[in-house]
């Protein structure tokens, strides 16, 4: 299968943050979120792949800053690493400021989707290019953190994690 570079999956919805979107501090609910970052995510797996994709993962979520209502929320997503019929896609989360519209980074998040078939079976992915500094470090994080997801859902035996243990031996 021929390779495919980050920007040909890369996906960005940019929306508005609503009231009925909100906690009672009249900020984003995290769950309203994690729904934005998955929508973006999954299209970004499927356009790098060209499958059915599910979400098998959410590896890692930090919400780092509210973002309150009437903000301008974009949701940036891109694969970062393609293994057999998993991917890990990354996810940036920007807000605009109201007055002077400058981009902060309010969160980011990596997810995995795993591409299927019509009956639901892992079916093979085109391998992922990197082509920025960004893109390779990403890439090259990908397969610990692969690892480390795998662990932790009691797929993977730790002492099979060599990535990982390679990381707590530095
Ligand atoms: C995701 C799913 C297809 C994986 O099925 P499975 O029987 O575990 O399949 P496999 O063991 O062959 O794993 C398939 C791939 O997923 C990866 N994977 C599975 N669980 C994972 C996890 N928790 N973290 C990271 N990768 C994972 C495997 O490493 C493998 O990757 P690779 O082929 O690139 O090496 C299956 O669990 C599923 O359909 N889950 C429900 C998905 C869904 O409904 N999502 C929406 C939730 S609301």
């Amino acid at each position: 299968m021929q390779a495919k570079k980050p920007s040909e999956s890369r996906t960005i919805m940019t929306d508005m943050v609503l009231p009925s979107e909100t906690n009672p501090l009249n900020n984003l609910f995290g769950g309203e979120l994690l729904a934005r970052m998955d929508r973006a995510a999954s299209i970004a797996a499927r356009r790098h792949s060209r499958r059915i994709t599910v979400t098998a993962s959410v590896n890692h979520v930090a919400f780092n800053q509210s973002v309150p209502v009437g903000s301008v929320l974009t949701v940036e997503a891109a694969v970062s690493r393609a293994f057999t019929t998993s991917m890990e896609v990354y996810i940036d989360v920007w807000m605009e400021d109201r007055y002077n519209g400058k981009r902060s980074k309010a969160n980011e998040a990596i997810y995995t989707f795993v591409a299927v078939d019509e009956t639901g079976k892992p079916t093979e992915v085109p391998p992922l290019e990197p082509e920025s500094a960004l893109e390779k470090e990403r890439f090259d994080a990908a397969l610990r953190r692969k690892q480390l997801s795998l662990v932790l859902a009691g797929k993977m035996k730790p002492k099979e994690a060599t990535e990982l243990r390679a990381l707590f031996m530095e």
